[in-house]
């Protein structure tokens, strides 16, 4: 059996992210499939969502959007909790080793170890963010880090240019 290395893994990943990419027809879509591929194809990828700023809301709230692994009880997550709340709220990207050091984790599932959640950004924006769980402690490492991040910006990219799209058509009917 062939024995293949975590760098080429993370690659062969982008490579399919940027399919997926190509074939999706929104950013909903995109997203969806990327959950879905993460899940699939990383071991320590138990939980792979989406949570995006709900439009409008007051207090600013995140919304679970697209998502594999089990169901969440955390559906809802306003921005001063979790480490959901965290990357929102900062706009960087938070990686916990170890959950239970982490005052600010908002529990799931019993059996996650370590967490890290990207933001999403939207013309340099908050929209919102790619979180994954892992039954494993420490699981997200520099090049998970960065694969996950090329990840939100493909998302990120695809609603700007959805932005874009709804913006000139209204300005064609006006
Ligand atoms: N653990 C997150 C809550 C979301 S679940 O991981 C799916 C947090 O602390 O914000």
């Amino acid at each position: 059996m062939a024995i293949i290395s975590k760098t080429d893994k993370l690659s062969e990943v982008r490579k399919d992210a940027d399919r997926l990419n190509a074939k999706a027809h929104t950013a909903d879509e995109l997203m969806d499939r990327i959950a879905a591929l993460l899940n699939e194809h990383m071991l320590k990828y138990n939980w792979v969502g989406f949570y995006m700023l709900e439009p409008r809301a007051n207090p600013p709230m995140l919304a679970l959007g697209r998502y594999r692994g089990a169901m969440t009880p955390h559906t809802r997550i306003p921005l001063n909790q979790g480490i959901c709340g965290a990357a929102a709220s900062s706009g960087k990207t938070v990686v916990v080793d170890d959950v239970k050091q982490d005052p600010r984790y908002l529990a799931c599932s019993l059996e996650t170890k370590s967490e890290i959640v990207v933001p999403v950004l939207v013309n340099g924006v908050v929209a919102g963010e790619l979180d994954i769980d892992s039954h494993f402690p420490a699981a997200f490492g520099a090049e998970d880090r960065a694969m996950i991040e090329y990840m939100a910006q493909l998302v990120g990219r695809r609603l700007e240019k959805e932005q874009t799209t709804s913006a000139s058509s209204r300005a064609a009917k006006s």
